[in-house]
């Protein structure tokens, strides 16, 4: 379903990892009719065809090359997003422990994020999009219509991976929560479009919130921005 506003607007989450933001944008989009675009997807779909390659993320000049020749498509699939990678369909693999300790060292490489960020700005270019990353609002999309930055405490962040991830992988409420904090670390501090809140995004803080609540804050304030616009 196709909303009446989805040819003038786009919305940007951001935020750490772990906040809610791909289960979230995904309810937005479908609440609205907008479509969904996981980035975080992307940089994985990258180190993941990076670690096949035997290529390093301290080498800028063989990543970047890998990256332009990726060909990276995101579907609606059953369970979310379908990621393909070269038509192969890499949705588990990117999931990935191996992916998932190395993937913030690949996305701070400046080749790959600036590939990456024209394709997503292309993806984005007919509007009527959900994009959900670390630097949409502030550097992929600063004219997105409307910016959340979606956040949560880190105890939160890391109890809600734990009862996902539960039985699948053997680890430590204790551990993830420490790997949480490591990862905001790096995508706080890395030097290229660090994880950072735009000034005009509005903060959700999700600490105590219900998915659903948070779907339907986000939905209402598009509503807002949709007809403020008009
Ligand atoms: O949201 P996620 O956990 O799937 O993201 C994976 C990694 O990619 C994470 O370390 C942050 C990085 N990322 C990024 O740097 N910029 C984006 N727009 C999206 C994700």
């Amino acid at each position: 379903m196709m909303d009446e506003g989805s040819s003038r607007m786009n919305i940007a989450i951001d935020g750490p990892a772990g906040a809610g933001k791909s289960t979230v944008a995904r309810q937005v989009a479908e609440q609205l009719g907008f479509v969904y675009i996981d980035t975080g997807a992307m940089y994985r779909a990258v180190t993941l065809a990076a670690q096949r390659a035997g290529i390093k993320a301290d080498e800028p000049g063989r990543l970047g090359e890998l990256t332009h020749s990726l060909r990276i498509e995101l579907e609606p699939g059953e369970l979310g997003q379908t990621v393909k990678l070269n038509g192969e369909d890499v949705t588990s693999l990117i999931r990935s422990r191996e992916v998932t300790l190395h993937v913030s060292s690949y996305a701070a490489d400046e080749s790959v994020r600036t590939v990456l960020a024209a394709m997503q700005r292309q993806l984005a270019a007919r509007k009527g999009i959900v994009m959900d990353g670390r630097d949409i609002g502030s550097h992929v999309l600063p004219n997105a219509e409307l910016k959340v930055f979606l956040t949560a405490s880190v105890k939160e962040r890391a109890l809600r991976r734990y009862r996902e991830i539960q039985g699948s992988q053997d680890i430590s409420l204790d551990q993830l929560e420490k790997e949480i904090a490591e990862r905001d670390r790096s995508d706080e501090q890395r030097e290229i479009s660090p994880l950072i809140c735009a000034s005009d995004a509005v903060v959700l803080d999700s600490t105590g919130m219900t998915i659903n609540e948070v779907v339907h804050a986000i939905v209402n304030l598009s509503r807002t921005k949709l007809a403020e616009a008009k």
